[in-house]
């Protein structure tokens, strides 16, 4: 898709960080929009941004808003029939609505695992099949699926978030090559960002099975965390806009998103060491050289 005036976008998760940043860009852009989030306050914060953008670049800017809990088929399906009745057609959808969760895989509860999944992978899910039907319909339609860089490569702690974002890119892959194969008007692509500023870290939780593990407490751990982001929401939704302009099947975003990419293609499973070397390295760092490693950890002195 080449150019986004007069085409409507909906965008999960669009109350803060990169989907705020994609809402104002697109904004500029003269495309007209639906926006969701589960924090009406925020989203509401957006969307008078918005206005306060549209009023200068695109006075005839449509805009709705919802309150979207993307976990819940049912409401993202109503707001999909709800966004295409009251704009007329859909041309993107952006499942980018996203949470994170620090924990080790023996440390995880399943309500916290049923948290993640429901919202990163069965969001990302409900939100393409519900908005698939109209973007056919629409005749020219992009679904923009958010993974991460750790849809790429798994690092301690991170196992939940790492299932939920390697099954969006699996997922999402297999959608471009149907829609590929079916010729249909509408395309895909996986975003894969590296650490990038926005609120995910201090919204994310943080089980305390990695302290002492990975980090000393979650406090500490969020700002840890925090210190891997690089690149600006700004940055990231151009960077994003730019792929669906030149139908990318993947788009990563920030010098990080590639190094662990190439990191992940040249060494498949050898770069399993390097980050535990690194991990162990960052916790005597943290911890200390006189910590104690964890019974279970096997580390040599
Ligand atoms: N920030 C990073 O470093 C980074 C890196 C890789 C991938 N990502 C992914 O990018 C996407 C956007 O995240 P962000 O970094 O802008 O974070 P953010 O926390 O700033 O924004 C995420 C938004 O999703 C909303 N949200 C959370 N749960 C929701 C739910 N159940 N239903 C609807 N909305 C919900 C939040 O209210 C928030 O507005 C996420 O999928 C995230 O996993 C982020």
């Amino acid at each position: 898709m080449k150019v986004f005036r007069d085409k409507v976008a909906a965008i999960t998760g669009a109350a803060s960080g990169m989907g705020r940043a994609l809402a104002l860009d697109l904004a500029r852009e003269g495309c007209h929009l639906a926006l969701s989030d589960c924090n009406a306050h925020a989203l509401a914060q957006t969307v008078a941004e918005v206005g306060r953008v549209a009023s200068r670049s695109a006075p005839m800017l449509r805009v709705t808003s919802a309150i979207v809990d993307v976990s819940q088929r049912d409401t993202v399906h109503a707001w999909a029939d709800e966004t295409a009745a009251a704009h007329g057609y859909v041309n993107l959808i952006f499942n980018n609505a996203g949470v994170a969760l620090s924990s080790t895989v023996e440390g995880m509860s399943y309500d916290d695992l049923d948290w993640i999944i429901g919202i990163n992978f069965w969001g990302v899910v409900h939100g393409t099949k519900a908005f698939l039907p109209h973007l056919q319909a629409s005749g020219e339609g992009h679904v923009i699926n958010t993974s991460s860089v750790f849809g790429l490569f798994a690092q301690p702690g991170m196992g939940a978030y790492n299932a939920s974002k390697y099954a969006v890119r699996g997922f999402t892959e297999a959608l471009r090559q149907e829609l590929d194969l079916m010729n249909c008007g509408v395309s895909a692509t996986t975003v894969h960002p590296g650490g990038i500023k926005t609120n995910i870290a201090r919204a994310s939780r943080v089980s305390p099975s990695v302290n002492g593990l990975l980090v000393r407490d979650a406090q500490q751990g969020r700002e840890e965390f925090e210190k891997f982001f690089i690149t600006s929401p700004e940055k990231a939704a151009r960077v994003i806009l730019e792929g669906v302009r030149a139908n990318r099947r993947r788009v990563l975003i920030g010098p990080d998103a590639v190094a662990a990419d190439a990191m992940a293609r040249l060494l498949p499973a050898a770069y399993q060491s390097l980050v535990v070397r690194d991990a162990r390295r960052k916790r005597r760092k943290l911890l200390g050289n006189g910590a104690s490693a964890p019974a279970h950890d096997g580390e040599r002195a």
